[in-house]
Parts: C-alpha cells; sequence; structure tokens
C-alpha cells in the first residue's frame, strides 16, 4: 500500500480522507480514528483489502461515520478534546450511526478500561502494540458477524411487510365473509315481501286516460325490477359456492363472456379486442371465473359510458402464473378512491347503476382461486384490471 502523500493530505482535509484501491468492487469499510498520523498509518498498513476512511479527532471521526457509514470503527481512545469513550458513546446516541460496531485500539490495558469502553458501546478491544494478523482476524469476526445481523434485520423487516400484507388480506376477506352472511339474511327478508308489493301493484287497474298515473305505475314496476336485481346480486354475494374446483381454459371463458356482452357492447359503441395467447387451464371454478370476467367487463362499458370506446382483455403466462389484463379507456379512477374499489358497497354510480358489489365479489372469488387481483388506472384515461392466477403443478411440464 501506498502512503505517498497522505500525511499532507490529512492535514489539508482536517484529518479525513478516503484511501481507496482503485478497480477493486465493493470492498468493506473501516474508520480509523487516532490523533497520530503514525498510529494510523500503521493501522492501515495491515488493512490493504478495505476501503478505508481516516479521521484524527473526535468531531471529524462523528461527521465522517455519519457521512460515510463505515462497516466499522477503529477507535483510540486517548486523544485531545473528544475522548475514545465520548466518540462512542455520541454515535451510539446517533440512530444512524448507532448499528456501526466500534473496536477501541489501545494501549490501555487497565480491566476497569475495557469495563468502560463495553459500558458506552463498543464490541471489542484491540491492545497496543498491534499484531497485524490479530488485527484482520479480528476485523473480519466482527464484519461477518455484522453481515449476519444485516442480514437477519433485513429478513426480519420483509418479514414483517409480508406478515402485515397478509393481515390485511385477512381482514379483508374476514370483512367480505361477515357482509356476505348479513346481506344474505337482509335479502331473504326482504325478497318475498318485495314480490308481493310487486304483484299486488301489478293487478291494480289503471285509468287508460291517465298518463300521469301511468308513468308513476311504470316507476313503481321499475323500481320493484331494481330492488329485486339487487336483491339478486346480494344473494349471489353471500352464497357458498358449491361448484367444485377443475381445469379451467380462460381464454374460453372470456370468448364465451364477451359472446354475452356482445349486443350490449355494440349499442354501446364498444369494440372489444381480444388478445389471447396460449396459456395452460387454471385451477378454477368456471362459473366463478365468468362472474369475475363479467363484473369486470361490465363495469369498463359503465366506464366508456355513452360515447364507447375500447375494451381490450388480453391473456398471457407472466412469471409462472397465467395472467389476464381488462383494459378499457373509460373515466378512470380517481387516485384517492383506487384502494376502495374493492371494498362492498363502494361505488360511484348513481343510484341504481351500481351496488358496489361487484369488485369485492371478484376480490373474493380471485382470492378463492389463490389468485390475485390488481388496479392500475390514470383519472381521464382508463384503468388496467389486472387478474394472476397460479398455474397447477401439474401444467407446468
Ligand atoms: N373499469 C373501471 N373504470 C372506472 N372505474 C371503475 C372501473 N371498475 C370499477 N370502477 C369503480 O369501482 C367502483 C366499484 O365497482 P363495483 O364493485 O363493480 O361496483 P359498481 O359497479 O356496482 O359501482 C365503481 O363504482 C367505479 O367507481
Ligand atoms: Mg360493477
Amino acid at each position: 500500500m501506498s502512503f505517498t502523500g497522505v500525511s499532507s493530505q490529512l492535514k489539508g482535509l482536517l484529518g479525513v480522507m478516503v484511501q481507496e484501491k482503485s478497480g477493486s468492487k465493493i470492498r468493506k469499510s473501516v474508520l480509523i480514528v487516532d490523533d497520530l498520523i503514525g498510529n494510523v498509518k500503521l493501522l492501515a498498513k495491515h488493512l490493504d483489502e478495505y476501503k478505508l476512511y481516516f479521521a484524527l479527532d473526535g468531531l471529524t471521526a462523528l461527521n465522517v461515520a455519519e457521512q460515510s457509514l463505515p462497516d466499522v470503527i477503529l477507535l483510540d481512545i486517548m486523544m485531545p478534546g473528544l475522548d475514545g469513550y465520548e466518540i462512542c458513546r455520541r454515535l451510539k446516541l446517533n440512530a444512524r450511526t448507532r448499528s456501526i460496531p466500534v473496536i477501541f485500539v489501545t494501549a490501555k490495558s487497565h480491566e476497569d478500561d475495557e469495563e468502560l469502553g463495553l459500558q458506552v458501546g463498543a464490541i471489542d478491544f484491540i491492545s497496543k502494540p498491534i499484531s497485524g494478523s490479530i488485527l484482520r482476524a479480528r476485523l473480519a469476526n466482527h464484519l461477518e458477524l455484522k453481515d449476519y445481523r444485516d442480514n437477519l434485520e433485513e429478513l426480519l423487516a420483509q418479514k414483517d411487510s409480508e406478515l402485515s400484507a397478509t393481515y390485511e388480506q385477512l381482514l379483508h376477506a374476514e370483512k367480505l365473509s361477515a357482509i356476505g352472511k348479513l346481506t344474505a339474511s337482509i335479502s331473504h327478508e326482504f325478497s318475498s315481501p318485495l314480490l308481493g308489493m310487486e304483484q299486488i301493484l301489478k293487478s291494480f287497474r289503471l285509468d287508460e286516460e291517465d298518463e300521469d298515473k301511468k308513468q308513476l305505475f311504470d316507476v313503481c314496476v321499475g323500481e320493484c325490477q331494481r330492488l329485486r336485481d339487487l336483491i339478486r346480486e346480494m344473494q349471489n354475494f353471500g352464497r357458498p359456492t358449491t361448484s367444485s374446483f377443475e381445469p379451467v381454459d380462460l381464454n374460453e371463458i372470456i370468448k364465451g363472456v364477451i359472446k354475452l356482452c356482445g349486443k350490449n357492447f355494440s349499442r354501446n359503441n364498444i369494440v372489444a379486442e381480444l388478445q389471447l395467447a396460449e396459456i395452460p387451464p387454471i385451477n378454477g371454478i368456471p362459473d366463478q371465473m365468468k362472474q369475475v370476467l363479467f363484473n369486470l367487463l361490465t363495469n369498463a362499458k359503465d366506464a366508456l359510458g355513452v360515447s364507447g370506446g375500447c375494451i381490450r382483455v388480453n391473456t398471457i403466462v407472466r412469471g409462472g402464473q397465467v395472467v389476464v389484463t381488462v383494459t378499457d379507456t373509460g373515466c378512470g379512477i380517481a387516485k384517492d378512491s383506487l384502494e376502495d374499489v374493492f371494498a362492498p358497497f363502494f361505488s360511484t354510480k348513481a343510484e341504481g347503476e351500481g351496488t358496489g358489489l361487484g369488485l369485492s365479489i371478484c376480490y373474493g372469488i380471485v382470492s378463492k382461486h389463490k389468485g390475485k387481483i390488481s388496479v392500475e388506472s390514470g383519472y381521464g384515461k382508463g384503468s388496467t384490471f389486472t387478474l394472476r392466477f397460479p398455474i397447477p403443478e401439474d401444467s407446468l411440464s
């Protein structure tokens, strides 16, 4: 290792400089803190394979540590100004530098000194005079330990976020199931009296001449019809499925549902474009898959409104999953509402136009199929709903 000019640079930079080997990959870094340049040089001589930072006084050391976040700090104890203990104490008080291991390098050998060093947060002591091999071995051990700790922390953070995502899903599923039970019982209570009232209403004789009354009559019958539709949707929502899982070709399902929507689409100036790749069958319940696609297409149609537009349905295999996207060029979804669209009873449609149950039904069905449903949307630009289903093991070969 060449030290040419280091002393003058050290002085010029208030005791800080970085010694870096050119052309090397990411290396572990060590901050050496000692008020004597001779000692810094001596330590640096043994640490050729590390990226090195130097500091000749306490305040600079704290600064460099915070800026550069070295992997380990070699700290002298006896220094003018802040001594090693105080530097260590301050490093441990700072959230950014708290986890950097500190090793005291000192001529002090009294037990009390070691005790105080450990109290302020150091992890080890190395005594002067320095033995190069011991220094390197100790450093390597502490860096390995730090790696384990960092990896563990990363793993814990990852598991933590996975756990909260699962919790959110569970919460949503629980909400759906509770609302499903509630709506099933309410809709059962409502359907018989409604049917009775509708029949009584229809049995009334109307004066053919009275146009106003006729109109009111039609409104009442129309409202009964709408309530019946709503009740049917609520019953579907709460109804446990009896169908069983079987291999389902989603391309066929899509073609069938598009056919079903055909008239409605052409009446509303909507063009449906299909881009269906070759996909393996998924493990699913055909009726429920139809229901999901039907809900997504109906929503896309509603989003396009009276002026019409284009609805594109794609299928593809990506990342070991069957991916279906339904894209429309409609009104899009406001950013604030994106999180709510899968919640039961969330609807931005005019009264009588929407129940707010379609997407939560989709969510429930897709989750039961071990899949994921997500949405991307630009307000005023259109939306894409994406379904992802796992490919069954036996379809993989
Ligand atoms: N393709 C879409 N484009 C724009 N908004 C949509 C789309 N699909 C769903 N939404 C929004 O999500 C809401 C909930 O949809 P849904 O659960 O199907 O209930 P509903 O259609 O009865 O309102 C809709 O009211 C609408 O605001
Ligand atoms: Mg809907």
